[in-house]
């Protein structure tokens, strides 16, 4: 593989570009193959985070697909600080009566995707899942079921494929680990 020049306070690349795709075209099988006899799937994602991953995922489905979008803010402030969740933007749509996938870049603690999965299975959809690309289990205050997971990944801070350094490098097409000393 040709060197790539790696953005200032970036230590190493923990996953390719072709390791993704690769990782996600097996998540993406296995989530056509548990919904093909649906009425189709709703993917949902969280802004801004989950915006690269949800549409590498939902080229890569062969079942019929919707996909909307919500927003939180966390009152904490803190990057990485767990605290309390709010809804910043919600849905378009309802969800009542449909397959339900939560799309999310990163389970950490955990607090993000239990607030949200609560928030969702209010709304009365027919199944509510969670598909993540990255899952750091090790950090995991409070329980939630992932079922689709693509990587688990050491308790190191990570940026690209939608995850951010100060809002910076969503867009890089691997996944990085920060220099803690950055
Ligand atoms: P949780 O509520 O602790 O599970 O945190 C989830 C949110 O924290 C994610 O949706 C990310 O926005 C952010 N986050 C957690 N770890 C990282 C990381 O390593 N890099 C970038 N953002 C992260
Ligand atoms: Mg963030």
């Amino acid at each position: 593989m040709a060197a790539v020049e790696l953005p200032e306070g970036v230590e190493r690349i923990l996953f390719s570009e072709e390791q993704i795709a690769a990782r996600i075209r097996e998540v993406a099988a296995e989530i056509s193959d548990r919904y093909r006899d649906e009425d189709g799937l709703k993917l949902i994602g969280v802004l801004k985070g989950s915006v690269f991953f949800l549409t590498a995922l939902a080229r890569e489905l062969t079942i019929p697909v919707k996909i909307d979008f919500l927003a939180i803010s966390t009152f904490s402030g803190g990057a990485r600080a767990p605290g309390m969740v709010r809804i910043a933007k919600d849905l378009d749509d309802t969800i009542d009566g449909e397959d339900v996938l939560l799309v999310e870049d990163i389970v950490d603690t955990g607090f993000t995707t239990r607030y949200l999965l609560q928030t969702l299975a209010g709304r009365s959809p027919n199944s509510l899942g969670i598909c993540t690309l990255l899952d750091r289990t090790t950090r995991r205050i409070v329980q939630v079921p992932v079922q689709y997971r693509c990587f688990e990944i050491p308790d190191r801070f990570v940026i690209g494929c939608g995850l951010d350094y100060k809002q910076l490098h969503r867009n890089l097409p691997y996944i990085a680990v920060m220099n803690p000393e950055y």
